[in-house]
């Protein structure tokens, strides 16, 4: 009795514990499913496409219809706005450029020149230049003002600005927006303020930089104190905000031969300038073809000279003749392939002097760009030693710096790649009360060339805005920098990274460069492989030793690939891009 009590009594815990485990193991089984299922739907979220259009779907983080790649976030979303908005290409771009100028001001402004590579829906890939030309009059021996100098201040070395004529040109050819509109966001910031940007703030309390802002930026920059502004305050560009206005209205001529170009000689003028109005009214913008050039899978279009698009095309085909893949960068290839981009670049640097304004000069770059050239040169190349200056036919060169770029694709396939600049921080310093545009410096860019220099002569540059597009890969990728110099070799290095060593569009540009200077100096980026570094300096080359604060290299950069678009601002100047 006792026991079937007991029996039943166990029996009944039993059925009990069976229910139990029964009712325990259906749980888990229900929370596995459950658990399974919302991976399945974290995935889904995260791998499986969730942007498509046009019979195009791309995955997390890809965009199908239009990107901007600008300095900055702000300037990326205006110009991302201005394509939702129905505007073109060059329209995202204009309006991208006009903000930049609120938010990095020491490397570009209307008070400078841009160059514009535009490839049409079409196809067809146009340069507009409004680079800045040599005024009527300049200060007599100018060149002699070179010597010893890393900054050129002053107002002997402002060149005729071609900004608002370049946006005007760009405009008339593939604006679908009204002009006016283009201008409207970056005046509203002027007059309500930005938050003083961080990057720029990094800039003006530097101790090397802080005097010369005080002393000539106070207007803007600081406090009615005279104190500098910091990240916690608001930026306003009162003045500025009413010149853009005035353009945006009035029309772009307002810049060139109404009040505003007035009050611009005037304050040149009385800073010491020879600036006239005959040479505002005569300015021309540039307009021609770009130059196609075979790379590989792609054609390359880049601007004629004086831009640097032939010597980035020169080292890139020097490159790719080494037949560069994934596997080049594992064991002692690593090595090779560092080795042979610096001697490409002491290459380079021995070509630069062939690049100046051809309207000017007789100038042929027909070399630099073929590839028999670059094949010749490479037989030149030793992977295990470095040569003296003679051997690359290099003569000392001075730095330049500066400058901001923006890249866009719009969803009708067109595409702009655009770098614009005053030239180095600042420019020339001179700041125009009037009109709230501070003046640019260009025509320091002249100081490695020592030549005769002639009214309406651009300076040659490293700007190199290209584009390349691959029919069969449906690829296009829009790609610039800026930094002054070291643009060759940044650009250089991300379209390597990205299309050989097929890196991520942002690895490509996020990994550190290395750097060949105007003296065949090599200078390392600072979180540059250790290792790798000492390996390469171990073949003979110079240590530059570049202080890691003055390596402003920034590639700014659009790819859209089979009907996906990834867009990537480069991080070191704060920079994010903006698509949709
Ligand atoms: C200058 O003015 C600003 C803003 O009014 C203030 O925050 C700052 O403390 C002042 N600095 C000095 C040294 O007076």
């Amino acid at each position: 009795m006792g026991l079937t009590w007991h029996t039943e009594e166990r029996s009944s815990d039993y059925r009990y514990r069976m229910t139990k485990s029964k009712m325990r193991s259906r749980c888990l089984i229900c929370f596995g499913l459950f658990c399974v299922a919302g991976i399945v739907l974290v995935c889904l979220y995260v791998y499986l496409p969730i942007s498509c259009s046009n019979g195009n779907c791309c995955s997390n983080g890809n965009c199908t219809r239009g990107a901007v790649a600008a300095d900055s976030e702000m300037c990326s979303n205006i110009g991302r706005d201005m394509l939702k908005k129905g505007g073109s290409a060059v329209d995202a771009a204009i309006a991208a450029l006009i903000c930049t100028g609120l938010v990095n001001p020491q490397s570009m402004g209307l008070g400078g020149g841009s160059i514009f590579t535009i490839k049409d829906k079409a196809g067809k890939v146009t340069v507009i230049s409004s680079r800045e030309t040599v005024p009527k009059t300049i200060k007599a021996n100018l060149m002699s003002d070179c010597a010893g100098k890393m900054f050129y201040h002053g107002a002997q070395w402002i060149g005729v600005p071609g900004e608002i004529r370049g946006y005007k040109a760009a405009h008339d050819l593939y604006g679908k927006l009204p002009w006016e509109e283009l201008f409207q966001p970056s005046i509203r910031l002027a007059r309500e303020g930005i938050p003083m940007p961080p990057y720029l703030f990094r800039f003006i309390s530097h101790p090397m930089i802080k005097p010369l802002i005080t002393s000539y930026l106070c207007d803007l920059f600081c406090h009615k104190n005279k104190t500098l502004l910091t990240t916690k305050d608001t930026l306003r560009y009162p003045k500025l905000a009413d010149t853009m206005e005035t353009i945006a209205k009035d029309g772009p001529e307002s810049f060139y031969s109404g009040t505003i170009a007035q009050d611009l000689i005037d304050d040149v003028q009385a800073a010491g300038g020879s600036l006239t109005m005959e040479d505002l009214k005569s300015y021309r913008v540039r307009h021609n073809d770009a130059l196609s050039v075979p790379m590989g899978d792609y054609t390359m279009h880049i601007p004629p000279p004086p831009a640097g698009g032939a010597i980035l095309t020169f080292i890139l085909n020097i490159m790719r003749g080494y037949k560069l893949s994934r596997s080049s960068l594992s064991g002692e290839g690593k090595v090779v392939m560092f080795q042979r981009f610096i001697e490409a670049c002491k290459f380079a640097n021995g070509q630069k002097k062939s690049v100046k304004d051809p309207e000017f000069h007789r100038v042929d770059v027909s070399n630099l760009i073929r590839e028999d050239f670059a094949s010749e040169v490479r037989r030149l190349i030793t992977s295990d030693r470095t040569h003296s200056a003679s051997y690359y036919n290099a003569t000392p060169s001075r730095e330049q710096m500066g400058t901001t770029h923006v890249s866009v694709i719009a969803e009708d396939g067109a595409a702009v790649s655009v770098t614009s600049t005053i030239n180095q921080m600042f420019g020339s310093l001179i700041y125009s009360r009037k009109t709230g545009i501070i003046l640019n410096n260009e025509l320091g860019d002249f100081c490695n060339t020592a030549g005769d220099i002639r009214p309406g002569e651009q300076p040659p540059s490293s700007m190199a805005p290209v584009i390349l597009h691959s029919e069969s890969l449906d690829k296009t990728l829009v790609i610039g920098g800026s930094g002054g110099s070291l643009i060759t070799s940044a650009m250089a290095l991300s379209i390597i990274n990205h299309l050989w060593l097929e890196k991520s569009l942002k690895d490509a540009i996020a990994t550190p460069i290395v750097f060949v200077d105007g003296s065949n100096k090599v200078s390392f980026e600072g979180h540059f492989d250790k290792n790798l570094k000492e390996d390469l300096l171990r073949l003979g080359h110079t240590d530059g030793k570049r202080p890691a604060e003055s390596f402003l290299n920034v590639v700014n950069a659009v790819v859209k690939e089979r009907g996906c678009l990834t867009a990537v601002s480069d991080s070191k100047k704060m920079g994010k891009a903006a698509c949709y």
